[in-house]
């Protein structure tokens, strides 16, 4: 006989690692439909389709190197998966990926994620954890309030997709492409302005309004250092090599000298 009464509906199920293939199948199928004919701004779709995947990649890595749970490594996938849903609309609504100039892409993909009911199956507390990393993942600063559990999947999510936001500037920068939505709209001056040094020298991250030049634009991505958690993800920066390499492009003096040192004692004694 079964357990249940008539009427009442069996507990929502977790989200399990199983359940992972289904949910990317959905992504992709979303994202498709917002593929664009031109080649241009079909690059930045594709840009921030390959940037999900990837983030998903780091997310499984740094959860297996932290010693999740299955269970948890599965809220932390899906959470990787959808971070950046908003970006497509976003995109495709007002051709920026600048949130104060369009709309927070974080609470539009919550938005777009809600009306596709695609979590609507899974156990609240799960769809919970999912929806509020999600929410805080572009935060500058993550807010006290936030549970013990809530502040893990947070900071999970902010480390993968850190790691894979360098791999793309790193390869932007490398291969010696000029793209306006990549670089903010700002333009090449040949220095970082000193509001922007100072602030990394104090191992503080720089305010996005505070960019003036490109250069500052990097040195910011640099500062990223300070809001890394994990060991295996301070681990993965260093074994890819983003911070030299970013750091290659930047006006050699001595003052990004001292910057420079100044991050890489603090990803050293982490790594
Ligand atoms: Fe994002």
């Amino acid at each position: 006989m079964s357990r249940c009464r008539r009427g009442v509906s069996p507990p929502a199920p977790g989200i399990a690692l199983e359940d992972l293939a289904e949910l990317r199948r959905w992504f992709d199928g979303y994202v498709r439909d917002f593929y664009f004919d031109d080649p241009a701004r079909q690059r930045n779709i594709a840009l921030k389709e390959e940037h999900t995947h990837r983030v998903v990649d780091a997310m499984s890595r740094i959860a297996a190197g932290i010693g999740l749970s299955a269970h948890d490594r599965a809220i932390a996938e899906a959470t990787a998966l959808f971070h950046d849903l908003g970006r497509f609309r976003q995109y495709r609504d007002h051709g920026t990926f600048r949130d104060p100039e369009s709309t927070n892409h974080a609470a539009l993909g919550l938005r777009e994620l809600a009306a596709a009911r695609i979590l609507h199956r899974f156990d609240i507390a799960d769809r919970r954890q999912v929806c509020e990393a999600i929410f805080h993942h572009n935060r500058r600063f993550l807010p006290e309030r936030l549970s013990e559990r809530s502040l893990l999947f947070c900071r999970l999510i902010r480390d993968a997709d850190k790691l894979d936001i360098w791999r793309v500037f790193d390869e932007y920068y490398r291969a010696g492409e000029r793209n306006p939505v990549v670089e903010l709209g700002l333009t090449e001056s040949g220095y970082v302005s000193g509001r922007i040094m100072d602030c990394v020298l104090e191992r503080r991250i720089p305010n996005y309004l505070d960019l003036k030049t490109t250069e500052d634009f990097k040195v910011l991505q640099l500062s990223w250092v300070f809001d890394l958690n994990f060991g295996p993800s301070f681990a993965m920066l260093r074994e890819r090599g983003y911070i030299d390499s970013i750091a290659s492009y930047l006006p050699g003096n001595e003052k990004t000298r001292r910057m420079l040192a100044r991050i890489n004692d603090f990803v050293g004694v982490r790594a």
